[in-house]
């Protein structure tokens, strides 16, 4: 198929797009390059052996999207273009309901006037809000506790209701849970701008020496090592969820499918400590800190119904994804060049 991939030059777009090609597909990349580099594009071609379409466009423009879709006979959209910084949303929450719903309203109209068919949409354990028991449940109730949270609650929900007003409109809704790693080449990865939120770039960035110690935020939560637990996913893993979810909705009966994309394992920020030492061969230094406000004990996935429906399980384990990220940062200490 021919499938439109936003924000295809981001660390998830970029590992799908690759797979997408793998697989057979005709993938093209539309992206704005305001949170990526151009220089993926060339590594991805290089991976890819074949020119990878591109096309800078700002999804929140009405006009230019039209123009994207009507100019290229799309059989489907995977949505991965947005702001995705928790902090960020909470001190700019007017960009991020501008830039996360607008962009998918402009989607869904350049679809339903294009008559493309699908959207496969990036969505986050993050809807399941603070207060959900473990594993989480797809069908449990979604609220959120900060602006970045509420774009994702609000976009599945802008999602849902386009289905409900137009029958020939096929969805998946993808709750990640934490994604980390890399492409086993070390050539693409994950490159955050500024300082990154997440546990496992700040480790990696430790371990190459960007950053001086990795700060444990609290060790008093109820958990085995009192350290926060997370269900970390393999990008690889994730991005061959997005195809097998992609193929599994095209023609099908049901308009909407939900899908956890996790491993069902937590693994704590002291295992994840110990996992990257023995990755990169050195110890990292640490320091514990006061917990970080908005951070849950645990978050982990059932992922039983993405096994049963779409025949997807993630297979790499946590010594991979932390083997994976430091061979693209070890080759790549600043990231992408510009
Ligand atoms: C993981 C664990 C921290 C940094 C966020 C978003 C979520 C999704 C994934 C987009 C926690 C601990 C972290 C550090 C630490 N993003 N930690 N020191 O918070 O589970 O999820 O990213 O969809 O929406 O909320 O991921 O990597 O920030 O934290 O101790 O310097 O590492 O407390 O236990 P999180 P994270």
């Amino acid at each position: 198929m021919r499938i439109l991939v936003s924000g295809g030059a981001g660390y998830i777009g970029s590992h799908t797009t690759l797979q997408l090609i793998a697989a057979g597909h005709d993938a093209v990349i539309a992206d704005d390059f305001s949170r990526s580099k151009r220089s993926v594009i060339p590594r991805l071609e290089a991976l890819a052996a074949r020119p990878i379409e591109v096309r800078v466009v700002d999804l929140t423009d009405r006009a230019a999207t039209d123009a994207l879709l009507e100019s290229a006979g799309f059989d489907a959209v995977i949505h991965f273009a947005g702001l995705k910084a928790v902090g960020e949303s909470v001190s700019k929450p007017l960009d991020y309901y501008r830039v996360n719903l607008g962009s998918t309203l402009s989607l869904l109209a350049a679809m339903a006037r294009q008559g493309v068919p699908s959207i496969v949409f990036s969505s986050s354990a993050t809807v399941y809000g603070e207060h959900a028991p473990v594993p989480m449940e797809e069908d449990f109730p979604t609220s959120a506790t900060n602006p970045y949270g509420w774009t994702k609650v609000m976009q599945e929900q802008v999602l849902r209701d386009a289905a409900v007003a137009d029958p020939s409109l096929r969805v998946a809704l993808l709750r990640y849970f934490n994604p980390v790693g890399a492409h086993r080449s070390g050539t693409i990865g994950e490159d955050p701008s500024g300082i990154p939120n997440n546990l496992m770039p700040l480790l990696a960035q430790v371990a190459v020496g960007r950053r001086d110690k990795l700060l444990i935020y609290g060790d008093d939560y109820p958990t085995p090592d009192g350290t926060g637990r997370r269900d970390y996913l393999h990008v690889e893993d994730l991005a061959a969820g997005h195809v097998a979810a992609l193929d599994r909705i095209a023609g099908s009966a049901t308009q909407v499918s939900t899908w956890n994309l996790g491993t069902g394992t937590p693994t704590s920020v002291k295992e994840m400590v110990d996992a990257f030492s023995r990755a990169c061969g050195h110890e990292l230094s640490v320091e514990v800190a006061p917990r970080r406000s908005g951070d849950i004990a645990e978050s982990y996935a059932d992922p039983s119904r993405a096994e049963a429906e779409l025949g997807w399980r993630a297979t790499r384990t946590i010594d991979e994804m932390c083997a994976d990220t430091w061979r693209w940062q070890s080759n790549n200490p600043d990231g992408y060049p510009v």
